[in-house]
């Protein structure tokens, strides 16, 4: 693998007590306002919290699998509401949800250019962020990230340090491509 970006990002769990630079929180979210959606509906909206008191509440919506978040400097939870949708009568497609996930990849991967490590996250309880956070009603919470920089895993509690210790796998490209026509056994 070479050193991309692409090969680079990766979800891991332990993080330095370090705050995250503004002009680099800037630059992360410029580079995320430019992503694409569908009729440029530009449907995502991040509330960014780096207050020690709101992350703390902020981590009592998270269940205990993903505590190891806690150190991150900034929790960032994505809405998007359905009336910024790109409606067609005849497509089921969410098109508001499809375009946040377009955001957040380029969220992580313009985290991953800058040194950090973002961990996107659909493991937490909507309602209670939705009160913590000020969320109106209408907005729903499309996913979480955690971002920050990268710590020593060796400092993981047991079941995290494996997780982020082992392989990371992926299918291989015969199962997620094929050329001209539809061809996958499964
Ligand atoms: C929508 C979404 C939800 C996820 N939810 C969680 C989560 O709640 N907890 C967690 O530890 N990882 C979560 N992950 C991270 C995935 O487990 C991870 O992306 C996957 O294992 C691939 O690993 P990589 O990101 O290091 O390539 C989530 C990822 C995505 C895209």
């Amino acid at each position: 693998m070479t050193d991309s970006i692409f090969y680079k990002r990766s979800s891991k769990r332990a993080y330095l007590d370090r705050e995250i630079p503004k002009d680099t929180l800037n630059e992360i979210l410029e580079k995320t306002r430019w992503s694409p959606s569908c009729s440029n509906n530009q449907p995502w909206r991040f509330v960014l919290v780096t207050e020690r008191n709101q992350r703390e509440q902020f981590m009592t919506a998270l269940p205990q699998g993903n505590q190891w978040a806690a150190k991150a400097p900034l929790l960032v939870a994505v809405c998007a509401r359905e009336a910024d949708d790109f409606n067609r009568e005849d497509d089921p497609v969410k098109y508001y949800q499809f375009d946040c996930g377009m955001a957040v990849m380029s969220m992580l991967l313009a985290a991953t250019e800058e040194g950090l490590m973002g961990h996107p996250m659909a493991g937490y309880d909507a309602d209670k962020l939705h009160a913590i956070l000020q969320i109106p009603e209408d907005y729903h919470l499309v996913c979480i990230l955690s971002l920050g920089y990268s710590g020593e895993s060796a400092e993981l509690s047991k079941q995290w340090r494996e997780y982020d210790q082992s392989p990371r796998n992926r299918k291989s490209l015969s199962e997620i491509a094929s050329f001209e026509r539809f061809s996958f056994s499964d």
